[in-house]
């Protein structure tokens, strides 16, 4: 069998369904919403890599220091031979954990973005000849389908993606990811932490505008796709922090009043001036938070660690027994 296999769980018309749906659906309603899957095209995935290269883009570098102070624990604890890692994006941190895990021999890449997972899965092949890699082109919030590979499995949720998700859609996930473990098998979670808003807010307002694109990107991706006539420069980055719900939340604020029209939709939307739409939440967590989330999926957090600045956490956790 080939070392690489890409299967699509999403045929790209389910795909294009989903967006059109998710589209009549959210700009239709107040207020208006998009879910965040649909920033990551190709250029979405570039932008996001450079927003991970950014000054006050933390997360990334505080998980990395995690990750390499960590691996051989990891490995020592999971003894993994299948690693599945969902959202993987490039990969990039991923390769100090594959590096560690002497026992594996199964990497499966879970991603909606294709191009990221093609282009990640070049040069782990050439590092790592030994390694068969099943990436997957698949939706994780809707039904994993994850192929048969040999256990121990370590399933890998990194770069604080969990924050996306809803507290809802949150327990769902977990309730979801449980079902998948059996007893041997680990969660490894990365989830970045409550601190003061002005980091926060720099991390998802940065001054060279990276992130101002990726939020605009959303916007492109509804033109291409669907026809759309969105001028992304008619609307403003906005990043807030939230500190009831301890979350940051982004939106595309309209400058100015204006229609924008979807011909494949046959709609018209009207933004008010000032009018916001809500791209993204990205929530911020606490340890007691976290292990009681987990508890209640029936996960029992084994290990926490956090970088040395106390920025972002990286969990280890285990079916509970019982
Ligand atoms: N894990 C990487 C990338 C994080 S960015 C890192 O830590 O740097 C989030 C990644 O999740 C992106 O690659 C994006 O394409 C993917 N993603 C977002 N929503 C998704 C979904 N619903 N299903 C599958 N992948 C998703
Ligand atoms: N998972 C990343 C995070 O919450 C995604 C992200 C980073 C993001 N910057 C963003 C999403 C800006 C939307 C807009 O940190």
């Amino acid at each position: 069998m080939s070392p690489f296999a890409l299967t699509r769980t999403l045929p790209a018309d389910a795909t294009a369904a989903a967006l059109r749906a998710d589209v009549a659906t959210g700009l239709t309603r107040t207020p208006k919403e998009l879910p965040p899957k649909w920033f990551y095209d190709a250029r979405g995935s570039e932008l996001f890599d450079e927003i991970t290269r950014l000054p006050e883009y933390y997360p990334t570098r505080a998980e990395r220091e995690i990750i390499i102070a960590r691996a051989d624990e990891i490995a020592a604890a999971t003894r993994a031979r299948t690693l599945v890692e969902l959202g993987s994006g490039s990969s990039d941190k991923t390769r100090h954990l594959i590096r560690a895990l002497a026992s594996l021999d199964h990497y499966v890449p879970v991603d909606v973005s294709e191009s990221a997972l093609t282009g990640a899965a070049g040069g782990l092949l050439a590092d790592h000849p030994e390694l068969t890699v099943h990436a997957l082109v698949a939706d994780f919030q809707y039904g994993l389908h994850l192929p048969a590979t040999p256990a121990p499995r370590l399933l890998a949720f990194l770069g604080g993606t969990i924050g996306n998700l809803r507290p809802q859609e949150r327990s769902a996930f977990f309730a979801a990811v449980r079902a998948e473990l059996a007893p041997g098998d680990a969660l490894l979670l990365g989830a970045d932490l409550v601190k003061d808003e002005r980091t926060l807010v720099r991390a998802y307002d940065d001054a060279a505008g990276v992130t101002a694109a990726f939020n605009k990107n959303v916007l492109t991706v509804i033109n291409r796709e669907l026809e759309a006539d969105f001028d992304p420069d008619d609307f403003d980055h906005v990043a807030l922090w939230d500190p009831r719900q301890e979350w940051i939340e982004m939106r595309l604020r309209a400058r100015a009043a204006l229609v924008a029209k979807i011909p494949a939709l046959d709609l018209a939307v009207n933004f008010a001036a000032g009018e916001e739409l809500r791209t993204e939440i990205s929530a911020k967590f606490r340890e007691e938070g976290v292990r009681a989330e987990l508890a209640t999926a029936g996960l029992e957090t084994t290990h926490w660690w956090t970088d040395e600045e106390g920025r972002f956490a990286l969990s280890l956790s285990v079916p509970a027994a019982g």
